[in-house]
């Protein structure tokens, strides 16, 4: 650096660089990914679609702005390496621009491997091209899957310790290239919560990292994730997001109750809420399911901390959120599988910090229950009640 004007201009220049990074949401990310409706089967048309339903339906004014492609859009590579998407993605800035007129965000899919789970081309040895080709596209979200880093990398190594510091190499090198673009893109870890991904995650530059395998549509799968996040609220803050997987909501394989309990504790969890159903074939009990504010609101409270179970007591289970100003989110939960009539949980109010009581609101019902000490709430089977409550 020979003179103050080059060091003035190389701040300045650094300065924004930070400003960009920052200027990444610090809340849980909210959108839609296609995967698990769609799977591979997407086109630019099918995206377009998602998105304007997303506006339509009041998604996007209840704060969903993702639209996320997952695996699928992926072509060849140019003659110069350039990744280019299938011939089912005409013109992936155009897409971007589409989204981006309609406020809306544009995130991809890839993998560190060569190959994708699906088995399109993965960005192995063209980390830095790929970036900056999402960055010129507009992309603002990545998804980075590990797939076949596994094998043709990882597996190939002998000790534990050498696995894991491939695995963190593999990400913290694509979120290198991604900061060296200067636009700000969430970078959305996927390798299935293996190597107590918790741990690590934001120190690779991961905004989210999933902490288990993929998510099915049933309850069974969904409680199994769910209720299997219990302990892990340390590791989530503004910014860095455990991810227990994509939403289910509207797909078919659970009743409504049993998305509600889906919904509450994603917002529990301060999870990304990411829809996962073919928005344009919503009905209204899905979108309620969806847009309820007050649950929205808890998930993504500024205070950012993640709720963690409080009690559970053979397949009952309580869950508690704290939120920025003073209050709690509370979820009871009904594990058991039998149809009785509901079962009647009793909560204390005053060992969760509210020792004269509190004031309880239900926000799924949206309604005030009063001034109360003790609570006693019947939950049916699979279902919960989602409470707000401050002192
Ligand atoms: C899986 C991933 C899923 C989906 C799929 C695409 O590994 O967990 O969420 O992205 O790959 O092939």
């Amino acid at each position: 650096m020979n003179s103050p004007h080059l060091l003035v201009s190389a701040l300045t220049a650094m300065l924004s660089l930070r400003a960009l990074a920052s200027s990444l949401p610090l809340t849980p990310p909210m959108g839609w990914n296609s995967w698990n409706h769609f799977q591979v089967n997407i086109t630019d048309a099918i995206v377009r679609a998602q998105a304007e339903a997303m506006v339509s339906s009041g998604m996007r004014d209840a704060g969903y702005v993702y639209i996320n492609i997952d695996d699928g859009w992926q072509g060849s590579r140019a003659a110069d390496g350039t990744i280019q998407p299938n011939e089912r993605f005409p013109d992936m800035a155009a897409l971007a621009d589409f989204l981006h007129a309609k406020g809306l965000k544009l995130g991809l899919y890839s993998s560190p491997g060569t190959k994708t789970c699906a088995g399109y081309t993965g960005s192995f040895g063209h980390e830095e091209q790929d970036a900056r080709t999402y960055a010129a596209w507009g992309v603002d979200y990545l998804k980075y899957d590990l797939c076949s880093y596994n094998d043709e990398v990882v597996n190939k190594l002998t000790t534990p310790a050498e696995r894991l510091d491939a695995i963190r190499e593999a990400y913290a090198k694509m979120h290198r290239a991604l900061r060296q673009t200067g636009r700000p893109i969430f970078y959305s870890l996927c390798q299935y919560g293996l190597n107590y991904v918790w741990r690590w995650g934001a120190s690779v530059g991961g905004n989210s990292w999933r902490t288990t395998g993929d998510i099915g549509d049933s309850y069974a799968a969904m409680a199994a994730i769910g209720f299997g996040q219990a302990g892990l609220s340390r590791y989530a803050s503004p910014g860095h997001w455990n991810d227990p997987d994509m939403l289910e909501v509207g797909n078919g394989g659970m009743t409504a109750e049993e998305y509600r309990t889906h919904m509450s504790l994603w917002a529990l969890l301060a999870a990304p809420l990411l829809a996962g159903n073919d928005l344009t074939k919503m009905n209204a009990e899905t979108i309620a399911l969806l847009t309820n504010r007050e649950v929205i609101a808890i998930d993504q409270d500024p205070a950012g901390v993640q709720g963690d179970r409080f009690s559970a007591e053979g397949p009952y289970e309580i869950w508690v959120k704290p939120l920025a100003d003073g209050s709690k989110a509370i979820g009871i939960f009904n594990r058991q599988d039998t149809w009785t009539r509901g079962e009647v949980i009793p909560v204390d109010l005053r060992p969760l910090g509210f020792p004269s009581g509190a004031h309880v609101r239900d926000v799924w019902k949206h309604t005030d229950l009063g001034r109360r000490e003790i609570i006693e709430a019947t939950v049916p089977p699979h279902g919960c009640v989602l409470l707000r409550v401050r002192a």
